[in-house]
């Protein structure tokens, strides 16, 4: 009798647990890892309620407070089924408690995503990225991206929010600090680069992060300069001009992107179909989901295109958008507007999807937990240190050097260090620095000490303070200088000068700043200029001043070293401007790529009271050493369009340094249905050359894609006709037949 009680037991246990249980568990389909993407989401999604779907489409903040009392409010609070967060922390542990409760108490243990803004490093701070371009050296501008992505990773974020990609053409726009200057092409292989570098060949590897490409679209065509305001831009420029990186950096498979705060010609950018539907996820064929800016779907309101929560969620989702980031709104108000069949299902449907397979791709489903490394072997590895270092040494540009003031003389007894920037830290970390930490900033001063040791005096004197009106310090300074053999003055922004929300009307540096110099100047001694800032500078009244200027930007952690490097001598500056230094601020906008005038000649249209040249412009900057260029030549005068034509220059480096030249290769359309500009950067080389060197440096030009053009449409097309290609200060005609 016991026996068949038992067996009776085992019975329904087997049928009714065990046998459930297993099917159930083969049918798991989303949970197989060697499960295809696509047939994971489907059967995901397929066991989906509305709201676990709704949940996916937005994102919650966590960590603004850091104080430890906190955390666990702050965690409990958030919902184990929403789809992302912004994480200010970078405590892993912290990132797996909050993942734990995803996996573990949502119903179906879908994993949050992580993500923050790693604008230019994370405790490695790197120089900005405005910075980083005037490198002219992608490989590098990739290497710092994934180390960067492997400290991130390490602390717990999956996703940042860079690259920012978006044009830079009025450096009173705080926010030209994060881009990669002025030029379409220059933007798309940086911001490829970086693509790379975050992501590597597999998204799903234990340091990649998924990037984010911001902001789309025009943001940077803001109008004076302000942040926030509306980019009145025609259809052309919009082809031509702002989306080309976007498409490179897509095609290049980035994850995800984020729509800008912007309107474009009366359509926000966050409700625009046409933006986010009909040429990104149509005419591109981009699978990745779309991310708002910060409240920006609210921000629909003060835009004047919805009235309230509900009409923006409406407008919102049916663009395109895929994400709400902060607002709530879509929380609040999708489950009314597809109960009032205002938006189907199918878009809900498919915005889940994408956002999904971004965290199957990141293989944050099998892989849910950040790992646990301890914190010295995961920041500020050496070689990290020295990648900052580089890059900072790369992108530092030689503006001027009068009768060769730099490098300075040797035997140099004792110089003068002057000015704001001189012993600061906290700034030349540059804005978006979040995780970077001042402490381990190297000063201008410090490199300059570890530099020259005991060899050179230095005698230092801030001179100034960034702003204001207080001179008492000057007297200090023109007394230390008179002691000196020569006086580096050490000038620039505040980080707060530049990024988000940080426009200025005036690019020029505080008047304060510029009387230092004055005073300095009486002194006779030589003046070497060191800049440091966010954006292009208006040097009109400090550059008759200065002896020497090098322009360091915002370096990072680690732009000591090699500014004092260039000083000394030991490193022979590289860097290149990726933006354009206009004459005067009334001068902006001034770009390399303009369309040509309609009156050319005899100085017509120009302006009365300035030169109607900028002060520098992009490609420029000098260097310890001479290049000379040989003749270039072309494969042929004539190439049809499906030919192919190689240009060639030989480089010689005629002086007595090793130095790093970038040879920059422009086209011109002279006669085409549209006018294009005056010249197009279209390939650019850096190549490293020894004292007496020659290099042969080639550009070999693909008609299909250096010579064809957009039109309003966005449809390419190439003409047949006479074209030309410009290195250095050669112009060499060919032509295109049909
Ligand atoms: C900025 C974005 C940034 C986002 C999240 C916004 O205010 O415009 O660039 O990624 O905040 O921090």
């Amino acid at each position: 009798m016991k026996t068949m009680k038992r067996n009776l037991i085992l019975f329904f246990i087997v049928v009714f647990a065990v046998i459930p249980a297993y099917t159930q568990k083969s049918n798991i389909i989303y949970k197989q890892k060697d499960a295809p993407v696509e047939e994971r989401i489907k059967d995901l999604l397929s066991r989906m309620t509305l709201e676990e779907k709704i949940y996916q489409l937005n994102q919650y903040t966590i960590g603004e407070n850091t104080n430890v009392n906190n955390i666990g409010e702050v965690t409990k609070s958030i919902p184990s089924k929403i789809g992302s967060l912004i994480y200010f922390s970078a405590d892993p542990v912290r990132r797996n408690t909050i993942q734990k409760k995803a996996m573990e108490e949502s119903r179906l243990g879908i994993p949050i995503l992580f993500g923050f803004d790693i604008i230019h490093g994370f405790r490695v701070v790197y120089p900005i990225p405005l910075a980083q371009a005037c490198s002219w050296n992608p490989e590098l501008v990739k290497s710092a991206a994934e180390f960067a992505a492997k400290e991130s990773k390490l602390s717990g974020v999956d996703w940042t929010f860079s690259p920012m990609i978006d044009i830079g053409l009025d450096p009173r726009w705080g926010r030209v600090a994060e881009s990669y200057g002025e030029d379409p092409y220059t933007n798309a292989v940086f911001g490829v680069a970086t693509v790379e570098g975050y992501q590597g060949t597999d998204l799903s590897s234990p340091y990649s992060v998924a990037a984010c490409l911001k902001h789309y679209v025009a943001y940077g065509m803001s109008e004076g300069g302000r942040d926030y305001r509306a980019s009145n831009v025609s259809q052309q420029s919009l082809w031509e001009t702002y989306l080309p990186p976007y498409q490179a950096c897509i095609e290049a498979g980035a994850a995800t992107v984020m729509s800008s705060f912007n309107d474009i010609s009366g359509i926000p950018a966050t409700a625009n179909h046409y933006m986010l539907t009909e040429i990104l996820k149509q005419k591109w064929q981009y699978d990745g989901f779309v991310v708002s800016d910060w409240n920006a779907v609210s921000q629909l309101i003060h835009q004047g295109v919805a009235k309230d929560g509900k009409e923006a969620a409406l407008k919102s989702i049916m663009a395109g958008l895929d994400m709400d980031m902060k607002d709530n709104i879509f929380l609040e108000n999708l489950a009314d507007l597809i109960e009032e069949k205002k938006v189907p299902v199918e878009r809900i449907d498919d915005a889940v999807t994408r956002i999904l397979r971004v965290k199957f791709r990141l293989g944050l489903f099998d892989n849910p937990y950040t790992n646990i490394v301890d914190e010295k072997d995961r920041y500020l590895k050496n070689e990290d240190i020295l990648l900052a270092q580089k890059l900072a040494e790369e992108s530092m540009v030689l503006l001027k050097n009068k009768e060769n003031t730099l490098p300075l003389p040797s035997p140099v007894k004792e110089i003068a260090v002057v000015g704001p920037m001189a012993k600061d830290k906290s700034n030349m970390l540059g804005s978006w620095s979040y995780h970077g930490k001042e402490e381990e900033v190297e000063s201008i001063y410090e490199g300059l000490e570890k530099e020259f040791g005991k060899n050179v005096r230095l005698n230092y004197a801030k001179g100034c303070d960034f702003d204001g009106t207080d001179e008492s310090l000057f007297a200090e300074a023109v007394h230390i200088a008179q002691h000196s053999e020569a006086v580096i003055i050490c000038l620039g922004e505040l980080k707060t000068w530049s990024g988000e929300n940080a426009s200025r009307s005036t690019i020029s540096l505080p008047v304060i700043q510029e009387k230092l110099v004055s005073e300095l100047k009486k002194t006779g001694k030589p003046l070497i200029l060191i800049l440091s800032n966010g954006r292009p500078l208006e040097l009109a009244r400090l550059e008759p001043l200065a002896d020497a200027i090098v322009e360091i930007w915002q370096p990072g952690i680690a732009g000591g070293t090699p500014l004092a490097g260039i000083l000394s001598g030991r490193i022979n500056p590289s860097g290149r401007l990726a933006i354009t230094f206009p004459y005067t601020t009334g001068q902006i906008p001034m770009y390399y790529n303009m369309r040509p005038s309609s009156r050319p000649f005899r100085e017509m249209g120009n302006y009365q009271d300035i030169p109607n040249d900028p002060l520098y412009w992009l490609g420029y900057g000098l260097s310890y050493t001479d290049y000379e260029y040989g003749k270039a030549t072309l494969s042929s005068e004539k190439i049809s369009k499906d030919q192919k034509l190689k240009v060639e220059v030989a480089v010689t480096n005629t002086g007595d340094r090793k130095g790093s030249e970038t040879v920059f290769w422009y086209i011109n359309d002279p006669v085409s249905t549209i006018s294009r500009p005056v010249k197009e950067l279209k390939h650019f080389e850096k190549k490293e050359l020894n004292p007496g060197e020659k290099k042969v440096f080639v550009f070999e030009i693909d008609p299909h894609k250096d010579l064809s053009y957009v039109d309003s449409n966005g449809d390419r097309f190439l003409e047949a006709g006479d074209y030309y290609v410009m290195v250095n200060d050669q112009k060499l005609k060919f032509e295109l037949t049909e």
